[in-house]
């Protein structure tokens, strides 16, 4: 495995159940590391002093075009937050968790936790925590064969216990949809600034590089992946990237939304936990998921998705769920990078 893909590495047997609380916690991490993020951008530092942990919001690797509120950025904390807490079970623990425990003073803090011996891991946390390694976002087609009731269902109870939601877009608002995509990325490629952003996270297939995405992520050859940051910065792909998505987005097997009552964030970081729950949920029967988020992104569609569901609250993400060929892991940066002491 090359060294940048290393990080995917973890194995219950890696647990330091005689270590001290620090290495515990330390392991905690390698499992929180590979949660989603944004353009893999890695928002995250976590701060270990003795039995104490916390997470800390990494604002210098923010996208400010993208993501200007930081919104997306402490969704892909949250995500990190619930492989912590789920990783904590698997050894039969739980992580006593406060959340935003100074947010006037240092609101880059987004949760403090320790552990405490608890109970051992059920089945199914079990089965969560195995996913973890196995989940990567499958942005290639996906097979015409549907997503069963009961797991979009079991999904839907997932994104419920974070305090989320999780609605699937049924066949009648599909086509409304993916019409939102389609407008979105015609406005992101249009906009040379947004370009910018993507064009730096997106790196050829042999990168050394411990964060963004890999050409090999969109399904690019390796020549072709050269050439993708270069594409992307300074062509108006706009058009192109509508007519791929709109493909995609109407023959998804499931299209879903994951929403929160409020928009801050304390929801924000709910989402995220609920998305890699949902996610690493998913994994465990096979089923993949990509990112149709657009037009969450932008303020003057973000509204018009809300409409169309017809549900009270905001959403924040949107995700093609289905079964998809088999792809390569996205890089991390590795502990040494991530974690203070
Ligand atoms: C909050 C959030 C927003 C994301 N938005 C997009 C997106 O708009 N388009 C996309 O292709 N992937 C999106 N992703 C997926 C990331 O690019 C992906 O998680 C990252 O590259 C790491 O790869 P992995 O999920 O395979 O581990 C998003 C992920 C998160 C957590």
């Amino acid at each position: 495995m090359p060294t940048e893909l290393e990080e995917w590495n973890v194995t219950e047997a890696s647990f330091p159940a005689k270590g001290t609380p620090a290495e515990r916690l330390a392991f905690l991490v390698r499992c929180a590391i590979l949660a989603p993020s944004e353009h893999n951008s890695q928002p995250w530092v976590f701060h270990i002093t003795g039995e104490t942990l916390e997470l800390i919001a990494d604002r210098k690797r923010a996208l400010p075009v993208v993501d200007p509120e930081h919104r997306e950025l402490v969704i892909s904390c949250g995500a990190a937050l619930y492989h912590l807490e789920l990783a904590a079970r698997r050894f039969g623990y739980r992580a006593d968790v406060s959340i935003l425990p100074d947010l006037k003073r240092h609101p880059d803090l987004l949760a403090r936790l320790s552990l405490h011996l608890s109970s051992p891991a059920t089945e199914e946390e079990l089965a969560l925590f195995e996913a973890i390694p196995r989940r990567h976002t499958n942005r290639l087609a996906f097979e015409p064969k549907p997503v069963p009731a009961d797991l979009l269902a079991s999904l839907g109870d997932a994104a419920r216990a974070h305090g989320a939601w999780l609605v699937p877009i049924d066949h009648d608002h599909r086509v409304r949809a993916a019409e939102l995509v389609m407008e979105a990325d015609r406005l992101q490629g249009s906009d040379m600034r947004f370009r910018r952003e993507l064009a730096a996270w997106i790196h050829p297939n042999h990168t050394s590089s411990h964060d963004g995405v890999p050409g090999y992520g969109f399904g690019f050859s390796t020549v072709a992946s050269y050439l993708g940051p270069f594409v992307v910065r300074n062509f108006d792909w706009g058009d192109e990237q509508a007519r791929h998505d709109d493909e995609l987005a109407e023959a998804a097997p499931a299209l879903v939304v994951l929403g929160t009552e409020k928009d801050e964030p304390r929801a924000w970081l709910n989402a995220g936990k609920a998305l890699a729950h949902v996610l690493l949920a998913a994994t465990t029967r096979g089923v993949s998921a990509s990112f149709l988020n657009q037009p969450i992104e932008l303020a003057e569609l973000r509204p018009r998705l809300s409409a169309l569901l017809e549900r009270a609250g905001l959403p924040q993400l949107m995700f093609r769920l289905g079964y998809g060929p088999s792809v390569q892991p996205t890089p991390r940066r590795g502990l040494e990078e991530v974690i203070r002491r």
